[in-house]
């Protein structure tokens, strides 16, 4: 029988008189193994709480936070130049009866003026709509801000939150992320807006070729709409962004974030308190890395502690 041959084994249950399920003896060894691993997991948590608590002072003293990035800035500088000349070259066109625009045509030499910079004005609008698609494609930032901008669910809740504290039964409006659904509406109306000034422009700046190839009614109402979604977009953007950017007495005369990109702490926690604190965890989430690929580099020095990972015990064989 293969059992009775098998030589006594040192340490068994049997040799020192103990059951077989009985737990073997605590070496001196393994108790300073767990006395280490305690002393190191404790040592992590105080690291852990340090970063945490110097990541959350700097954002605490930070008194500026960027909003927009350079080439954000640069698309809507763009944007709104080449808007402010189709407004005032477009409009006198639309209402070229009126004592008002016979007045501007006068002024400016014609009408050939408004309809050669029209069409300036028209090409800078195509650009930077082109370019637009590209940022949001190709640049981490363009992703970043596309995915901030398309509506959710939350965005419901949000009007849902904020009327029921506009009417008194909340103490409490909605607290917003980086875009709020007012902002994401106004991202979205101008979006579609130039869609629509673009082809239907386009169909009567090229009115031959594309009688050419479309029935006439699609130049019809292409003029149709081209001329009501111009009311539209310059009424929208005076009454409801000009609000939102100059009139609004918490921004009279205008908000600055269109040229620094910057807004103030005060801002941020007020409008965008979500996305502080999303800042908040990046931030923490970024040193605590930091400090890890420093303690993994550490652990790849000789007089490292024992033990192949952070906790610092040796895993034996
Ligand atoms: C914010 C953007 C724009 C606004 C506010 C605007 C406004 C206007 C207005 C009010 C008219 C007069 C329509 C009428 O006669 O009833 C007009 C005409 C016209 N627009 Fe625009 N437009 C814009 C963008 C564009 C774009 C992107 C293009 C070209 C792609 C374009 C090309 C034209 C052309 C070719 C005309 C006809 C001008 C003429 O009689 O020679 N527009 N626009």
């Amino acid at each position: 029988m293969p059992d009775e041959k098998r030589e006594p084994q040192e340490n068994s249950p049997k040799n020192s008189g103990g059951k077989p399920d009985e737990q073997k003896p605590i070496t001196t060894a393994k108790v300073e193994a767990a006395v280490h691993l305690i002393v190191e997991e404790a040592k992590k948590k105080e690291t852990v709480k340090a970063i945490e608590e110097r990541v959350q002072t700097s954002l605490e003293e930070q008194k500026e936070f960027q909003r927009f990035s350079l080439l954000f800035r640069f698309q809507h500088f763009l944007l709104f130049s080449s808007c402010i000349i189709l407004i005032i070259t477009g409009l006198p066109i639309k209402f070229a009866h009126s004592g008002w625009a016979e007045a501007y045509f006068h002024l400016t030499g014609g009408i050939a003026f408004s309809r050669l910079f029209h069409r300036i004005g028209a090409s800078v609008l195509i650009f930077v709509g082109v370019f637009h698609v590209f940022y949001l494609a190709f640049t981490a930032d363009g992703r970043k801000n596309f995915f901030s901008f398309l509506p959710k669910i939350k965005d419901v809740t949000d009007v849902f939150d904020n009327l029921m504290y506009f009417f008194g039964f909340r103490k409490e409006g909605a607290r917003f992320g980086r875009f709020s659904y007012l902002e994401k509406f106004d991202y979205w109306a101008v979006y579609w807006g130039m869609v629509v000034m673009i082809l239907s422009g386009l169909i009567l700046w090229f009115e031959n070729q594309s009688m050419a190839l479309l029935p006439k009614y699609f130049l019809d109402m292409a003029l149709e709409a081209h001329s009501d979604e111009a009311l539209l977009a310059t009424l929208a953007i005076i009454i409801w962004h000009f609000y939102n950017v100059h009139f609004n007495p918490e921004k009279f005369p205008m908000s600055w974030t269109w040229y620094t990109g910057n807004i103030s702490r005060e801002e941020i926690l007020k409008h965008h308190p979500l996305e502080y604190e999303e800042l908040l965890k990046q931030r923490k989430l970024q040193e605590l890395q930091k400090a890890l690929e420093g303690k993994e580099e550490l652990n790849g020095n000789k007089d490292k502690p024992p033990g192949k990972n952070l906790g610092g015990v040796e895993e034996k064989g």
